[in-house]
């Protein structure tokens, strides 16, 4: 049995004995022959099952309740009227967010905005757009967000942000519902109820009620717990000081999903009923009436989705002991190695007509000038050879949407795959994209076939025109 049947598990992934890996039905091999490497293979099957899954648990569980794709995980046209379809509501966080789901035609009025720094023009779009929810970060935003919707006219459904004071056990990158969170407002020194009472009062915003986000790759469910239990506390303050219940409970995203065999995160399911019970016996507990749960998935929808595939290049041994299997992707297109040590797994798929080699420990390096351009440090895997493929799956989020052009490499294309059909959903980035925004002052087009003097004291144009010493 090889590495890879061993490691099954993924939805829409199949290992078939004669031809190798099969994604959504079509063989791994074809689609790199077909769209090149790297490539960013989308189960859409999986990604629509679990869509599926979490609107079936909430309704069980929390009927009422809402599902709000994050869209930071993977969003683009065809991801953003995928989650139209499924009849999921959707997160942006930028006006950049805002403007790829409606330029999709995604319905404005089940988009919910976030973003800790929203701008004037942000905030305007959304008003304009209709957004049907916004999640103000702080007091100050709730000021800008007031003196804009009386400006317009308007009287935006609101959330307010807050910080519950529980750490997640997550890397601390990804990590935001501690007590000096750059997001939200405190429950500490009455921030929250001081924020809570102006936008009751006010004529400009309607409160539905709060937000929090604990972080993210959670995978353990009692951090949730005690922030449903420090938001309904808080809820229960505010009905006893106010008179008014909050009918909305927004408990962020943050669900884990399994990277590595052993990583064995809880399922959409229990997630969803552990949540919903809580906000239960918690509002029972306050004497309120129990909020509508909504909840922000990105990861646990979009991520065991994606299985990225590289091409082996140049493989060599370094030291005694250390067996480098190089790629032609690496932090350009998956920047969470270096960025949080995330951990995954790889497998090889020989090229067809080759037999598997010895199992050896490989490090699968990517192709950047760094160091620290490692995809996966240790890994047992049959002996890579130059052409070979490596497969690396649950790569669907916060690859793509971290991707960069770093030492000048175009982005990967995106593939749709279902029932043994690729749909290229995302082209491959061409060198002329790398140069598509640049601009050139005229002057230094004309100059640019006059050599500086190398000696040290090269004339240089300024702008104008003029010239000036480096
Ligand atoms: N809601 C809010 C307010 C968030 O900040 C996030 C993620 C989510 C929902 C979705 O969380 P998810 O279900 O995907 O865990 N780049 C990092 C992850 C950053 C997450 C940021 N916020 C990574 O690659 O692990």
């Amino acid at each position: 049995m090889s590495a890879v049947q061993e490691a099954f598990g993924y939805g829409e992934q199949e290992w078939r004995p004669q031809e190798g890996l099969y994604l959504g039905g079509c063989s791994a091999w074809e689609l790199a022959d077909q769209f090149g490497t790297p490539l960013l293979v989308l189960a859409e099957s999986e990604i629509r099952s679990r869509c599926r899954r979490y609107r079936r648990a909430m309704e069980s569980y929390a009927p009422g309740g809402r599902v709000i794709y994050a869209g930071k995980a993977f969003l683009n046209t065809a991801m953003a009227l995928l989650i139209a379809q499924e009849g999921l509501c959707l997160d942006v966080v930028s006006g950049g967010e805002l403007y790829i789901a409606l330029n999709a035609g995604f319905p404005p009025e089940r988009v919910v905005m976030h973003g800790n720094n929203k701008t004037p023009e942000e905030l305007s779009d959304a008003l304009e757009h209709g957004v049907g929810t916004l999640v103000v970060d702080n007091f100050p935003e709730l000021l800008l967000l007031e003196d804009l919707a009386r400006s317009k006219g308007k009287r935006p459904a609101i959330l307010l942000r807050l910080i519950p004071g529980v750490e997640a056990h997550t890397h601390e990158y990804i990590r935001t519902g501690q007590a000096d969170s750059k997001f939200g407002i405190s429950l500490e020194q009455g921030q929250a109820m001081a924020a809570t009472r102006h936008a009751l009062a006010s004529l400009h915003v309607q409160l539905l009620g709060f937000h929090c986000h604990i972080g993210s790759q959670i995978l353990a469910l009692d951090a949730y717990l005690m922030a449903v239990e420090a938001m309904m506390d808080f809820i229960g303050q505010v009905a006893r000081a106010t008179g008014w219940t909050a009918s909305v409970l927004d408990m962020g995203g943050g669900l884990g999903i399994r990277y590595l065999p052993e990583d064995t995160p809880p399922s959409i399911e229990t997630y969803l009923q552990t949540l919903a019970e809580a906000v239960r016996a918690q509002a029972r507990r306050q004497g309120v009436p129990v909020p509508r749960l909504w909840v922000e998935p990105g990861r646990s929808i979009v991520g065991e989705a994606g299985t990225a595939l590289y091409r082996v290049g140049s493989v060599k041994e370094a030291g005694r002991r250390r067996l480098y299997a190089a790629v032609d992707g690496g932090m350009t297109d998956n920047p969470r190695v270096a960025l949080y040590q995330a951990r995954y797994q790889a497998w090889l798929l020989k090229a067809p007509g080759r037999r598997p080699g010895a199992v050896r420990d490989v490090t699968v390096a990517g192709h950047c000038c760094e160091s620290g351009d490692i995809l996966v440090p240790h890994v047992r895997m049959s002996e890579p050879e130059r052409g070979d493929l490596v497969a690396i799956p649950a790569s669907g989020a916060y690859q793509y949407a971290m991707s960069s052009n770093y030492n000048g490499y175009p982005r990967p294309a995106v593939v749709l795959v279902r029932d043994g059909r690729a749909m290229l959903i995302a082209r491959r980035e061409a060198y002329p994209d790398l140069v598509r925004l640049d601009l050139v002052p005229p002057d230094l087009r004309q100059r640019a076939s006059e050599p500086a003097d190398q000696t040290g004291s090269a004339a240089v144009a300024s702008l104008d025109g003029t010239k000036g010493e480096a």
